[in-house]
Formats: structure tokens, C-alpha cells, sequence
């Protein structure tokens, strides 16, 4: 097992990270519950937020092992899928802690991917102002990615994740054995944030992508918790520096800014996130190149490896004018300038915004 301490003053953590390691992890649970309550007899209350794919997979066994040990389980099973991630489902979460009576010293637990992450972190850092929650990331790109940092949140009609709140787990268990299960797009979909961990601040990583792909996609336990253990170790180490995306945080919106608009104008159906990131790193290495900040051969490196996992590099039928349109819609918009990470080489980005509609233009254009 591996370890990684997210290091921010009292809201420190500790992330785990080892294949199988869902079937010995009670035995910490319950010790982080203890050190986080004073009185063990109040705090011997979890509920287990997860979903309808996850809950017979994985959550059942754990509530079982917990429920052994003493402690009172009450699990809530969403239903799958980003479109639930709204109030209606967050109320059945609220519903769950007051069912189980829980109060300040009671954990949350969120067993699934980041739909199910995101929410229970969101109703656990708002229930009574707060109370503590434990991530067990069982996809790819919420191992990764949306169990560390701590940003919760639920979807708004007006926005993706525009109702949300920073608020750091107790802890982060990530069992990579749970990937055996994952459908193999969602799989990639995840791969594509480990490559931009690749792009943004590690060019090992990105090379190790490059060479050990077959192993990746394979499962190897070793490939696995390399690439798991370095995401999660550059992201930790960008969320330390700023933990509330006031500046360093935004270089983790590599490929998002053009990824964004493109998912949302077509609806968040015809792309995963992932894919539509994959997207969104190519064109702006090509932006990068255009404006003689990176080499072309940032982006044809990336272009090759997304193309070598069957990945999306570019759109062809979506109005180039709609896209910058949409750009500007973005939340991250900052005075109604864009803003843009941009390659200079493999493993080292640059925010700026001194990307002009024209460069944005030619480069969806060409
Ligand atoms: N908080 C953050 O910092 C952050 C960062 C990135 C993404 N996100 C959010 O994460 C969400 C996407 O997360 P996701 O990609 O994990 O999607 P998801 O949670 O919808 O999971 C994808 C699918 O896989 C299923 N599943 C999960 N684990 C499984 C397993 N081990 N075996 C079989 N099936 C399994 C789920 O039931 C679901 O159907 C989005 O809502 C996005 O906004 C948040
Ligand atoms: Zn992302």
C-alpha cells in the first residue's frame, strides 16, 4: 500500500492507495473515526452514500465488516448517472442523516465514482454545518482526480457543479482492484486526466503512459498504482499550494476550457468528460504552438498518444463560432477574459490570457 499525506493544516489527510485493499480498510475507518471523535459512543454511527452499480460490488461487503465491528450502517443507493447529481438526490442524502440521527461526529462515507463523491462530500460538508466524510474512489478519474482537493458539489440547470464548497475528506481509500469492473471507456475517460497530470507537471508520467499502455489498460497492479499514486501525488501537491484554486490550482483546468464548452454544447451526451478533455488538451497545444509558446511536437506527442487509446483529437461539426461563444459563458472566465493553460513543453503549462478569438478561431478551424 501507498501513502500520501495532502498536507493543509487541520484539514490534512492521509490517501491509501493498493490494490484489494477495500477488504482490510475497516480496521481504519474505525480508527479515524475514533481519533476524530471524543466520544465514541455518538460516533458510532456511518452512512454509507454510494450507488446502484457500486452498492452490491463493494459498499455491501464493507457495511457488513463495519457492522461487525460495532458500528451502525445505514447505506443510501443513488441512482447512477450525472444527471441525478441535483437536489432531489441530495435530499435523499439529508434524508439518510436524519433518518440515522446522525450528528457532528458521525462520518459520511461515498463509495463510487465522482457523481456519487461529489454529492455525498456536498451534503456532508452542509449537514449541520459540517461533518466528516470519507472518499472510496472506485473509477478511474475519481481516483485520480475528484476524491483529492476536496471540491463537492451538484449540478445547477444553469451550470455543471455551479452549487458547491471546498471541503477536504478525512481520508481517501483507493482500492485500483475496484477498476476490474469499470467499463473500459470510463476507464480511459480516467486515463485522459492522468495523461494531463502528465502534461501539466510530469513528463515521466506522461512517457510512462506512452510506453506502458497495453499494461494500463490490462489492469497491472504495478502500472495501475503508478499512475494513480502520481496523479494523486501532483495533485496533492497543487491543492497544498492553493487549495481554493485562487491561482496555481487552475493549471489542473488543462483541456477544460475548449473540453467544457464542447461537452456542454452537445449536452453532455455525446462526449465523456474525459474524452471531451482529451479534446480540449489537443487544441490547446495547438493554440500553444500557433502562439510560439510550446513546439508543434507538444501537440503532436499528445495527439499520437490519445489516438494510440482510441480517443477523440478533435471536432469537426460543431460551429467554431459557438465554441468561443461558449468559452466565454465559462465559470472560470475571469473579467470577461479567457483564460487558458497552455503547454510550453511535455510536463510544464502556462495560464494566460492572451489568447486572441482569431488563434482560438484557426486553430478549430484548421
Ligand atoms: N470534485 C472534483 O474535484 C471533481 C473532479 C473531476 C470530476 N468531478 C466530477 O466527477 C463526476 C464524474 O465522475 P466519474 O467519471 O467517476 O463518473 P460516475 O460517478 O458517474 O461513474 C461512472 C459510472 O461507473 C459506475 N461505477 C463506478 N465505479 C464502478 C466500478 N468500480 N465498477 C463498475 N461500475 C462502476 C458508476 O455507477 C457510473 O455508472 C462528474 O460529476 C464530475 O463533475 C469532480
Ligand atoms: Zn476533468
Amino acid at each position: 500500500m501507498k501513502d500520501i499525506f495532502v498536507k493543509l493544516g487541520p484539514n490534512s489527510y492521509e490517501i491509501k492507495i493498493g490494490w484489494g485493499i477495500i477488504s482490510q480498510i475497516d480496521n481504519q475507518i474505525i480508527d479515524l473515526i475514533a481519533a476524530f471523535s471524543p466520544n465514541p459512543i455518538t460516533a458510532n454511527k456511518v452512512v454509507i452514500i454510494t450507488d446502484k452499480n457500486v452498492a452490491g460490488l463493494y459498499a455491501g461487503s464493507l457495511a457488513n465488516k463495519l457492522e461487525k465491528k460495532g458500528i451502525l450502517v445505514k447505506q443510501v443507493s443513488l441512482i447512477p448517472g450525472e444527471n441525478q447529481k441535483n437536489y432531489s438526490t441530495l435530499e435523499k442524502i439529508y434524508k439518510a442523516f436524519f433518518e440515522h440521527q446522525m450528528d457532528r461526529k458521525c462520518f459520511a462515507i461515498a463509495i463510487g465514482g465522482g457523481v456519487v463523491g461529489d454529492m455525498a462530500g456536498f451534503a456532508a460538508s452542509t449537514f449541520m454545518r459540517g461533518i466528516p466524510y470519507i472518499q472510496i474512489p472506485t473509477t478511474l478519474l475519481s481516483q485520480v482526480d475528484s476524491s483529492v482537493g476536496g471540491k463537492t458539489g451538484i449540478n445547477h440547470p444553469k451550470g455543471k457543479n455551479m452549487i458547491g464548497s471546498f471541503y477536504q475528506p478525512k481520508g481517501v481509500f483507493i482500492d485500483t482492484s475496484t477498476l476490474i469492473t469499470l467499463p473500459k471507456e470510463e476507464l480511459l475517460a480516467g486515463l485522459v486526466e492522468v495523461i494531463k497530470y502528465g502534461m501539466i507537471r510530469s513528463e515521466s508520467l506522461f512517457h510512462y503512459i506512452e510506453k506502458y499502455s497495453v499494461d494500463i489498460l490490462h489492469l497491472n497492479e504495478r502500472a495501475l498504482e503508478y499512475i494513480i499514486y502520481s496523479s494523486c501525488k501532483i495533485k496533492a501537491e497543487i491543492v497544498e499550494e492553493d487549495e481554493k484554486e485562487g491561482g496555481i490550482r487552475a493549471i489542473l483546468n488543462f483541456g477544460h476550457t475548449i473540453g467544457h464548452a464542447i461537452e456542454a454544447l452537445t449536452n453532455y451526451s455525446r462526449y465523456r468528460h474525459g474524452d471531451a478533455v482529451g479534446i480540449g488538451m489537443v487544441y490547446a497545444a495547438r493554440i500553444a504552438s500557433k502562439m510560439g509558446i510550446a513546439d508543434n511536437s507538444v501537440a503532436v506527442s499528445l495527439e499520437t498518444l490519445l489516438k494510440s487509446l482510441n480517443l477523440d483529437t478533435e471536432v469537426n461539426d460543431i460551429d467554431p463560432k459557438q465554441i468561443i461563444e461558449k468559452l466565454y459563458q465559462d465559470k472560470k472566465t475571469i473579467g470577461g477574459r479567457l483564460r487558458f493553460v497552455l503547454p510550453v513543453r511535455i510536463g510544464e503549462v502556462v495560464v494566460t490570457d492572451r489568447v486572441s478569438d482569431d488563434i482560438i478561431y484557426n486553430v478549430l478551424t484548421e
